[in-house]
């Protein structure tokens, strides 16, 4: 049987923590899908089609395997991509306590839904202070994002 697993996100925009997930994750299944999901709670900055198109750029300018599969989903559960793609497994990256906190009851609910099981993955610490709201307020208000994010995403907002 495939494994196939799942790193979903608003990735608006990826960083360098969220890539470093996805570097770690990628080996470690026969499929990775990087999922860009509509999150009704946060203001966006960018659309989810330049998302998906910059997180394709990240990916291929890491030279990560070539299994993974970058998608969005903005219609219903999340475990419902899950079920249609069949995976079985979430994955995400976990920060601090706080992350934990925030991501303990929908691993929970996601496993009640369908079954499918959340997997916490650390990053290394370098990128534990890095967020997408954080790169998000610093390219608002004029400043460089390149520490903080993949080449792609830089080159895209420090030229906006
Ligand atoms: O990058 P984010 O904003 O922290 O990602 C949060 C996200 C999109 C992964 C989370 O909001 C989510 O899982 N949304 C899917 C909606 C859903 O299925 N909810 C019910 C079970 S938790």
């Amino acid at each position: 049987m495939r494994r196939i697993a799942v790193v979903p996100g608003s990735f608006d925009p990826i960083t360098l923590g969220h890539l470093d997930v996805i570097e770690r994750a990628a080996p470690l299944y026969d499929e990775l899908h990087v999922v860009v999901v509509h999150n009704p709670d946060k203001e966006a900055l960018l659309p989810i089609a330049q998302r998906v198109s910059l997180i394709e750029s990240a990916v291929k300018d890491g030279g990560v395997g070539g299994n993974v599969v970058v998608a969005s989903w903005s219609v219903g559960l999340l475990v419902d991509y899950c079920t249609d793609v069949g995976a079985s497994v979430l994955i995400k990256g976990i920060r601090s306590q706080v992350d934990v906190a925030y991501e303990t009851p929908m691993a929970i609910v996601n496993r009640d839904l369908a079954g499918v099981e959340t997997v916490f993955m650390l990053p290394n610490p370098a990128h534990a202070h890095v967020s997408s709201s954080l790169v998000r307020q610093v390219a608002a208000l004029g400043g460089d994002v390149t520490p903080y994010v993949p080449q792609a995403v830089a080159g895209f907002l420090n030229a906006s």
